[in-house]
C-alpha cells in the first residue's frame, strides 16, 4: 500500500472515530492512538522520507489534512467532555441564583416619593396631554403673543393639518390650565409629567425631561400658604432642619413670583459640590396665580386666589444621588439604574 493509500484509509478511520467520541475517555484513547509520537500520524510522517520527491507535495498536503482533522476531532471532544466533567464537580449545596427582577427607574421613584408627600398634604394627582396647543401652554398662562419662550428655538411645534398652534408642552403649567378649566375651587393638585424643549443635550440639560407642578386655589389663599406648603414639603423630602430663602423672580403666570432656595441638605450651608459651594439649593419656581390666568380659566380672581409652583424632577434626582451627568438617567444602563433598586 502506498503512503497516499494509507493516508486515505487513515482519514476514513479518523472521520468515523471522531463521530463516535462519546466521553473524555474516548477522546483520550483517540489521542493516544493518533496524535502522540508513537501514533498513526507520526508513523506516516516517518515514511514521508521514502516518498519520491515529485510526490512529496501531494502526500505532505494530505498528511496535513489528516492531522488537522484528528486535531480538531480531539479538541472538540476534549472541550465537550472536559467541561461536562467540571459541571459534575459543581457544589450542588450552594444557593441558586435568584431570578432577576426589574426595579423602578430612579426618576419614577423620585416622582412617586414627591407625589406621596403632597398627597399626604391633601393634593390630588392630575395629568394632561404631552401634545398641547398654544392656548394651554402659553396663552392662558399670560404669555404675551411675542414672548420669547414661544420661539421656535425653545418649543417643538407639531405638524398638524390646518393648524399652527400644536406643540409639545414646554412645561407642566399647561396642566394647571386644564385643571382650572375643569374643576371648581377648592383645587389642590399636583401634576407630574414629561416636558419638551428644543435644547442642546448636555450633561446638565436634555430636550425631554420631567416636571412637577403644584396648584392650590381657594378663597383667601396667600403667599403664607405657599411658604408653609413648600417648607413643609422640603423638610420632609430633603432635610428636617432646612432653612429657606425666597427670592423675587418673574413668571408670566404668577404675580408676585419667586424662586425658593433651601440650605444644602448635604453640607448644611457650608458649601459643597452638590450646592456648587453656595450653601443653597434651588427647589422650585413659584408664585401667586396671576389674576389674568384665573380669569382665562374661568375662575373669578375677586373671589379666589391661589398659588402655583413647579420644578424639574431630574435636577432633584441629580442632587439626591450626586450623579453629575443627566444623560445617565436616560441611557437605561442597568449598571447605573441597578444602584437605585430599592
Ligand atoms: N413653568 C415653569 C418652568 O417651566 C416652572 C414654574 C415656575 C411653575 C413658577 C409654576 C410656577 O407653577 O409658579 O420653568
Amino acid at each position: 500500500m502506498t503512503l497516499i493509500e494509507q493516508l486515505q484509509q487513515l482519514r476514513q478511520i479518523i472521520d468515523q472515530e471522531s463521530s463516535q467520541l462519546a466521553s473524555a475517555e474516548d477522546a483520550e484513547a483517540f489521542r493516544l492512538r493518533h496524535l502522540v509520537k508513537k501514533g498513526t500520524i507520526q508513523a506516516c510522517v516517518e515514511q514521508l522520507r521514502s516518498v519520491p520527491k515529485e510526490q512529496k507535495p501531494e502526500v505532505g498536503k494530505l498528511l496535513n489534512e489528516v492531522r488537522a482533522l484528528a486535531d480538531k476531532a480531539y479538541e472538540q471532544a476534549h472541550d465537550r467532555y472536559a467541561s461536562a466533567s467540571s459541571v459534575e464537580r459543581i457544589d450542588v449545596t450552594l444557593q441558586g441564583r435568584g431570578p432577576q427582577i426589574g426595579a423602578v427607574h430612579p426618576i419614577t421613584q423620585t416622582v412617586d416619593r414627591l407625589v406621596d408627600i403632597f398627597a399626604s398634604m391633601g393634593f390630588d394627582v392630575a395629568e394632561g396631554p404631552d401634545v398641547e396647543d398654544d392656548a394651554h401652554n402659553f396663552e392662558h398662562l399670560n404669555f404675551a403673543p411675542d414672548h420669547p419662550a414661544r420661539d421656535m428655538q425653545d418649543t417643538f411645534f407639531v405638524d398638524a393639518p390646518g393648524r399652527s398652534d400644536v406643540l409639545l408642552r414646554t412645561h407642566t403649567s399647561s396642566v394647571q390650565v386644564r385643571v382650572m378649566q375643569s374643576m371648581k375651587p377648592p383645587i389642590r393638585c399636583i401634576m407630574p409629567g414629561r416636558v419638551y424643549r428644543n435644547e442642546a443635550v448636555s450633561a446638565r440639560s436634555l430636550a425631554e425631561f420631567h416636571q412637577i407642578e403644584g396648584l392650590y386655589i381657594d378663597r383667601g389663599v396667600s403667599m403664607a400658604d405657599l411658604k408653609g406648603t413648600i417648607m413643609a414639603f422640603a423638610r420632609r423630602f430633603y432635610d428636617a432642619n432646612a432653612e429657606f430663602r425666597f427670592r423675587t423672580s418673574y413668571f408670566p403666570f404668577t404675580e408676585p413670583s419667586c424662586e425658593i432656595d433651601m440650605s444644602c441638605f448635604l453640607c448644611k450651608g457650608e458649601g459643597c459640590r452638590i450646592c456648587k459651594h453656595s450653601g443653597w439649593l434651588e427647589i422650585c419656581g413659584a408664585g401667586m396665580v396671576h389674576p389674568n390666568v384665573l380669569r382665562a380659566c374661568g375662575i373669578d380672581p375677586d373671589e379666589y386666589s391661589g398659588f402655583a409652583f413647579g420644578f424639574g424632577v431630574e435636577r432633584v434626582v441629580l442632587m439626591l444621588t450626586g450623579i453629575d451627568d443627566i444623560r445617565l438617567l436616560y441611557e437605561n444602563d442597568v449598571r447605573v439604574n441597578g444602584q437605585f433598586a430599592p
